[in-house]
């Protein structure tokens, strides 16, 4: 094949070798038959960012969601606490009781606020005491939302003052001009998973089966939330089809 045949099919190749053969993988052993905290601040946050990550491991482990905001700033918090559940439903946590939404008037829904780390290690250890694992946001917060970079500071105060191993995995956030890839961002993904040395990366791939699982989180449970300019985002984004995280490495 010479390259221009293959810069020509390669657009319409990968979409199709995606959809006709990929099939879900299971989750490596440490992420199976774990107790799991998925920390988020705001409800949609699971659906929008976390979903490849959530679909994975929910059929694999106990996945409970703590949620740190009613996303309260339009004023539907307790619209928007019902939502999440029903997303959260949809993405395979196993019963209601597995999301937790905290409102907590020092923790706002705000693009200018960060949120205090001690609070945030304060609910996860009243929520996430019995966890194996926190995952996360990571220091880009995928939109550099400081409330999303808030979380892993919370997270890492928690980790770090509990006698018993407690792993910590972050979102990783990628470059702007990768978020609206989708699943073309899946071939960059392994390529920086693969050259990321000192860190263990996990990689989870959704089906396009399963995106379209998300996609109904976001049209059928955030119905508050759905606008025009959110199609651009469950329509392209990788965030929808591909999730690496990191784990962090607090001991050294
Ligand atoms: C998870 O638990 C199931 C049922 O107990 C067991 O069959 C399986 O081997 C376990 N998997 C791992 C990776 O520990």
């Amino acid at each position: 094949m010479s390259w221009t045949t293959f810069a020509l099919t390669f657009p319409i190749l990968l979409p199709l070798l995606w959809i006709c053969l990929y099939s879900p993988q299971r989750p490596p052993a440490v992420l199976t038959n774990k107790t799991i905290t998925l920390l988020i601040a705001h409800p949609d946050d699971e659906a929008m960012f976390f979903s490849p990550t959530l679909l994975a491991l929910a059929p694999h482990n106990k996945v409970q969601v703590l949620c740190l905001s009613t996303g309260n700033a339009d004023g539907l918090g307790e619209i928007r606490k019902g939502e999440l559940v029903s997303s959260c439903r949809e993405l395979g946590v196993a019963s209601d009781d597995d999301v937790v939404v905290i409102d907590d008037a020092g923790m706002p829904d705000s693009m200018t606020r960060t949120w205090p780390a001690s609070k945030i290690a304060q609910y996860l250890e009243r929520y996430a005491a019995d966890s194996d694992a926190i995952l996360t946001f990571d220091e880009g917060g995928v939109s550099s939302h400081p409330n999303h970079i808030s979380l892993l500071h919370g997270a890492r105060e928690f980790v770090a003052g509990k006698k018993t191993i407690k792993k910590l995995y972050k979102l990783t956030s990628v470059p702007i001009l990768r978020k609206y890839l989708s699943v073309f961002d899946v071939p960059l993904t392994f390529r920086a998973a693969a050259r990321s040395e000192s860190e263990k990366a996990f990689v989870f791939v959704s089906s396009s089966k399963q995106v379209r699982t998300a996609q109904r989180a976001m049209t059928d449970s955030h119905v508050s939330q759905m606008r025009w300019f959110r199609w651009g985002w469950i329509g392209l984004s990788r965030y929808m089809v591909v999730n690496d995280l990191v784990e962090e490495n607090l001991r050294g």
